[in-house]
């Protein structure tokens, strides 16, 4: 076989990527190609803390219609600094009698000699170039023949002409220009939307803790403790559908901020600010507590992310189609540790971590039933929200 190996760190994986792959598939009659997705690359800085697995994912979404690309995942689970030198080896030791092909842009072409032992690569494989726009050909020329007749082995030029796309200008224009987003596969789109990745506000750690330190003076005790449950809860959830955790996090210390005023204080807040109030709010005014909340985001504690408003405006009906977040902190503001009244919470509590939309069901399946039962108005957003998701489960078959 002939074995192409793409290494990078795909922090996104667009379109050029692929066609760079497809382009040494047939130029170098290559039998497949492997994404080897970097883990902490050595010559690189990473840009942005997007996690592992969201670009590990990403590669997976664009390649999933792609009868000879895979994936190589081994050195995301490698500890210390991953070198491109010690997986060649080891794919060398797993290929003995397969010719290997290892693909790289120009830029690394061009500061090769400085990579950590870049004789063992690249006598374990052809080197396959790939071209940036912007090259100089002669320039290009001249590295790769330089580099011919100072290491053992091949070294060849794809025959691709490179367009104007990096990464690095789709993760600063991602949201600001759609012909930036055109330049990526449309579900890889959908899971940077999703996944409120590059997105201008991160969250750290020391944010989760300032705000946490404004609810214990905005909230009662027994409130405060319910968020420190649901802002822990969230991260998990977060952690385990890799959502931004730390933003999360906020959502969950933030989501009942608004809980711990008056009912004449959240109406008119509302109407002084052209939130609009339905008339089932104007008869439960707690109800209002979501949009009052996401409306403290900004006014109140500096928070502006709006997946983060969204999702504490939802969190008490949730709403047909939820986001990622919408469901983390809907799921967990209903199985944080504190809660124990209501039925199944042991199977809710490990349902969230298999399978969320299902929790995301069962949960409205309960409500459901329980406000039928008590014969309480039931806000027409939860119906519309448990009928999207009988449906969606329906779809699923079960
Ligand atoms: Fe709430
Ligand atoms: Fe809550």
């Amino acid at each position: 076989m002939r074995i192409g190996i793409y290494g990078g760190t795909f922090n996104p994986i667009h379109n050029t990527h692929i066609e760079i792959a497809k382009a040494a598939l047939s130029q170098f009659n290559l039998d497949r190609v492997y994404f080897l997705v970097a883990g902490t690359p050595p010559h690189k800085e990473t840009a942005e803390s997007t996690s592992d697995f969201c670009r590990l994912e990403m590669v997976k979404l664009a390649i999933s219609d792609q009868q000879h690309l895979f994936i190589d995942d081994r050195e995301l689970y490698r500890s210390g600094k991953s070198f491109s030198y010690i997986t060649m080896t080891e794919l060398k030791g797993e290929y003995p009698n397969d010719d290997l092909f290892f693909i790289m842009g120009s830029d690394s072409l061009l500061s090769f000699k400085d990579w950590v032992m870049p004789e063992v690569i690249s006598e374990c494989a052809t080197i396959l170039v790939a071209p940036r726009l912007g090259d100089d050909k002669d320039v290009l020329n001249q590295a790769i023949s330089d580099c011919n007749e100072s290491f053992k082995g091949d070294f060849a030029l794809i025959d691709y002409t490179a367009n104007g796309l990096a990464s690095s200008t789709i993760r600063s224009l991602f949201y600001k220009e759609e012909s930036v987003r055109a330049g990526l596969c449309q579900q890889v789109v959908d899971y940077i939307f999703e996944h409120n990745l590059y997105s201008p506000y991160i969250y750290t750690y020391e944010d989760v803790v300032g705000l946490l330190e404004e609810m214990k003076k905005a909230l009662k005790p027994s409130r405060y403790i319910h968020t420190l449950g649901v802002a822990s809860t969230a991260y998990s959830l977060a952690i385990r559908w890799n959502y931004p955790a730390y933003t999360a996090m906020v959502a969950g210390v933030l989501h009942d901020c608004a809980k711990c005023i008056s009912d004449e204080e959240r109406i008119s807040i509302c109407e002084n600010n052209n939130i609009p109030i339905s008339d089932i709010e104007y008869k439960y005014p707690h109800l209002l507590h979501g949009k009052v909340g996401a409306f403290f985001c900004e006014e109140k504690y500096d928070v502006f992310d709006k997946q983060i408003a969204h999702s504490i405006v939802y969190h008490t009906t949730g709403c047909p189609n939820m986001n990622l977040l919408d469901k983390i902190i809907y799921v967990a503001d209903y199985i944080e540790p504190g809660r124990d009244k209501q039925p199944r919470l042991d199977v809710l509590r490990s349902v969230a971590y298999t399978d969320l939309d299902k929790c995301v069901f069962m949960i409205l399946d309960d409500s459901v039933y329980y406000l039928n039962s008590k014969s309480e108005m039931m806000d027409p957003k939860t119906i519309d929200t448990y009928n999207f998701y009988l449906k969606e489960m329906e779809k699923r078959g079960k």
